[in-house]
């Protein structure tokens, strides 16, 4: 005879893991150990890396940010998604959130595709997966991003999901040894949903 084994019930709160997401273009999922290479070989470029908080430089280095990430996100601060286009299996960006207040009620998220994937659509696909997750999931009533004022592309893809720009932050980013402007870019949670409503945008 052979035995019944109990089936483990699927996570119901983020904390205890994060659930896959399917958009479009990509599945989001979380972070795995075994992404650290393919993470390294897709934003460890010099246009990737350009206005943002400097990242890993090793396959070591991405292997302790998957670890923190998964501890950060065991502990309800933080959350990183990996995102996995159809038809891949390795992750090309990630996009992370995290809580700038106990409770996450202001989060703030940011994010990085390989470069080859700019400009085709899976920025926007993966961008409201993720925001639906914040706002929906989360409970997130606040959402900043802080961009550099000389990152056109970072800009123009947070103007087109909804973000509004509330403010300069002076010299607020140190990249190579020089001090950047950055720009507060923010949505709010009616606001998401108002637009989700008025652009029909699949709620997942
Ligand atoms: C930020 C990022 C994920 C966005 O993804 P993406 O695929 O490049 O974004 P999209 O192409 O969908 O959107 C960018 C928009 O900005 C526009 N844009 C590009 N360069 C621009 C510039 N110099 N000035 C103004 N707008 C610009 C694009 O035309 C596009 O708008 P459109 O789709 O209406 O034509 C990606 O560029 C990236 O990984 N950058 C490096 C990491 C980074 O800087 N992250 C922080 C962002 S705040």
């Amino acid at each position: 005879m052979i035995a019944e084994r109990p089936i483990a019930p699927a996570p119901t709160d983020w904390r205890d893991g994060l659930p896959a997401l399917t958009g479009a273009m990509a599945t989001l999922r979380e972070l795995r150990p075994s992404d650290a290479p393919a993470l390294l070989a897709m934003l460890s470029s010099e246009e990737v890396m350009r206005f943002i908080s400097p990242a890993p430089v090793t396959v070591q280095g991405f292997e302790r940010f998957i670890d923190w990430s998964l501890r950060e996100r065991a502990q309800g601060t933080h959350v990183c998604f990996a995102v996995i286009p159809h038809g891949m299996d390795a992750p090309v960006g990630i996009f992370q959130v995290r809580q700038l207040q106990p409770g996450f009620a202001t989060a703030e998220w940011g994010f990085a595709l390989a470069s080859a994937f700019w400009g085709t659509g899976l920025f926007t696909d993966a961008a409201r997966l993720v925001a639906d997750f914040a706002f929906d999931v989360v409970d997130v009533h606040r959402l900043e991003a802080r961009a550099a004022v000389l990152n056109g592309r970072g800009i123009g893809a947070l103007r087109k999901i909804g973000a509004v720009p509330e403010g300069i932050l002076r010299k607020s980013l140190l990249r190579n040894g020089e001090y950047l402007d950055q720009a507060l870019w923010t949505i709010l949670d009616e606001d998401w949903r108002a637009l989700r409503i008025a652009s029909g945008f699949k709620v997942h």
